[in-house]
C-alpha cells in the first residue's frame, strides 16, 4: 500500500487534542522534504521515525481501512426507502412527549427522516414553544428570508401564495436561497377549515421513474442550473439550483429543487429551451400523478416534519371563512439531523415496536 508522507505525519495519533478531538498539529510547519528515515512493522503497528526525529505509530487496521476508502464509516449514509401515494398509514409517527423524553425515539425519528424523508409528530403542545423544543432535538432553528419561523394562514394582503386560501401546487421551499432549507417542520395549530388537504410526494420516487422512462429528461434536470428568485419591497434573493440533485456518495437521486412560484425567467438560450421545457414539464406533471401523491388532512396537534430537498409538498384549496387554519413552520439544516443521528444511533439501538403505530386521526 502506498501512503503519502504528509498524510501520515498529519494523521499521527498525537496530532489531535485528546479532549476536544481537534487537530492541534500543524502540517504547514513541516519542511518540504519531510520523509521517513526509518520504518518497521511491530505486530499490528507501523512505526516511523521522521526526518525531524519525531516518532509515530500507526495501527495497521486503521491504515488499511483508510487505504480502502472506508474512512470513518458513517451511520447517516443510509439507503433511501422511496414511498408512494399510499404511504400515509405507514408514515413514521412519534408522540411529542416520547421524543422529548427518550433519546432512542429521537434516533428512530431521525432514522425515518433519513430513510423516508417524512415523519409525523403527534400530540404537540399548542404553543410556539412546543415547535421550538421539537426542532431543537435536531438542531438550531435556522432562519430563512422570512425569519426564524413563518405562519401559514390567510392574510389580507398576501406577499406569498401560502398566505391565501388558494391551492398550492407541489413545490420545495425557498430554492431561491443559496442553501435552500433542509428539514421543514409544519406544526398545525388549528385546522377547522373546509378543504385544504395536505399533499406530499417523495420526489426521489418520481425522479427515479423519470430516469427510467425518460433518461434524457432526467439528465437535463440534473445538469441545468435553474434560476430562482424571491423579491419583496426590501429583498431580492436569487440563486441557481439543479431541479434534480444527486447524492455525491453514490450518484443516486437525493432530492429536488422545484418551485414554479419562485422560478425566475429561465435564462438558457432559446434553443436550449426546446430541450429544457419538455423535461421540466414532464417532471412537474409526474409529481402530480396520483400514484405518487400522499393526500391527507393535517390536524391540530400534529407536526409534519420532512426533508425539504426530497419531499415536494402542496395544499388543496380551502374555503375561505369556513374555519380557522393556522400552520406554523420553521427549518433546521440537514447536517444537524445527520449529526444527531450519528451520535444517538451509536448510543441507542432501534426501539422495539410493540404495537403497530396507527394514524391518530381520520384522513
Ligand atoms: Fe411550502
Amino acid at each position: 500500500m502506498y501512503f503519502n508522507y504528509f498524510w501520515l505525519r498529519d494523521n499521527c495519533v498525537t496530532s489531535w487534542d485528546s479532549s476536544t478531538q481537534e487537530r492541534t498539529f500543524d502540517i504547514l510547519d513541516e519542511s518540504d522534504d519531510l520523509h521517513a528515515t526509518s520504518a518497521w512493522l511491530d505486530n499490528e503497528s507501523l512505526d516511523i521515525i521522521w526526518s525531524d526525529g519525531f516518532e509515530s505509530r500507526y495501527d495497521l487496521h486503521w491504515l488499511e481501512r483508510w487505504h480502502k476508502g472506508e474512512n470513518h464509516g458513517d451511520l447517516a449514509v443510509r439507503v433511501r426507502k422511496t414511498w408512494y401515494g399510499d404511504h400515509y398509514s405507514d408514515m413514521a409517527r412519534f408522540n411529542y412527549d416520547d421524543v422529548m423524553l427518550n433519546p432512542a425515539s429521537v434516533a428512530d425519528w431521525a432514522e425515518a427522516m433519513l430513510d423516508e424523508g417524512v415523519a409525523l409528530i403527534q400530540h404537540m403542545p399548542n404553543s410556539d414553544e412546543g415547535l421550538k423544543t421539537l426542532c431543537e432535538l435536531f438542531g438550531t432553528v435556522r432562519p430563512s428570508f422570512s425569519g426564524y419561523t413563518f405562519d401559514v394562514k390567510s392574510k389580507a394582503n398576501p406577499e406569498n401564495l401560502a398566505y391565501t386560501s388558494k391551492a398550492l401546487e407541489l413545490h420545495t421551499d425557498l430554492p431561491a436561497e443559496e442553501l435552500a432549507p433542509g428539514i421543514q417542520f409544519l406544526h398545525c395549530r388549528v385546522n377547522d377549515a373546509q378543504g385544504g388537504n395536505s399533499l406530499f410526494v417523495d420526489a426521489t420516487a418520481v425522479a427515479n421513474a423519470l430516469k427510467q422512462q425518460h433518461p434524457k429528461y432526467f439528465k437535463i434536470l440534473t445538469e441545468y442550473e435553474v434560476p430562482y428568485r424571491y423579491t419583496t419591497d426590501y429583498q431580492d434573493v436569487r440563486t441557481k439550483q439543479r431541479i434534480i440533485e444527486l447524492d455525491p456518495n453514490n450518484g443516486e437521486v437525493s432530492g429536488i429543487n422545484f418551485s414554479q412560484h419562485l422560478a425566475d425567467v429561465f435564462d438558457f438560450s432559446q434553443r436550449e429551451m426546446d430541450t429544457f421545457y419538455p423535461a421540466f414539464r414532464k417532471f412537474g406533471q409526474m409529481l402530480q400523478y396520483s400514484q405518487y401523491l400522499m393526500t391527507f388532512r393535517l390536524n391540530a396537534g400534529e407536526c409534519i416534519v420532512f426533508d425539504n430537498h426530497r419531499i415536494a409538498h402542496g395544499r388543496e384549496s380551502f374555503e375561505k371563512g369556513s374555519g380557522a387554519r393556522h400552520l406554523r413552520g420553521c427549518y433546521v439544516d440537514r447536517g444537524d439531523l445527520r449529526s444527531v443521528y450519528r451520535v444517538l444511533r451509536a448510543r441507542y439501538s432501534k426501539a422495539k415496536v410493540t404495537a403497530p403505530l396507527q394514524p391518530s386521526l381520520e384522513m
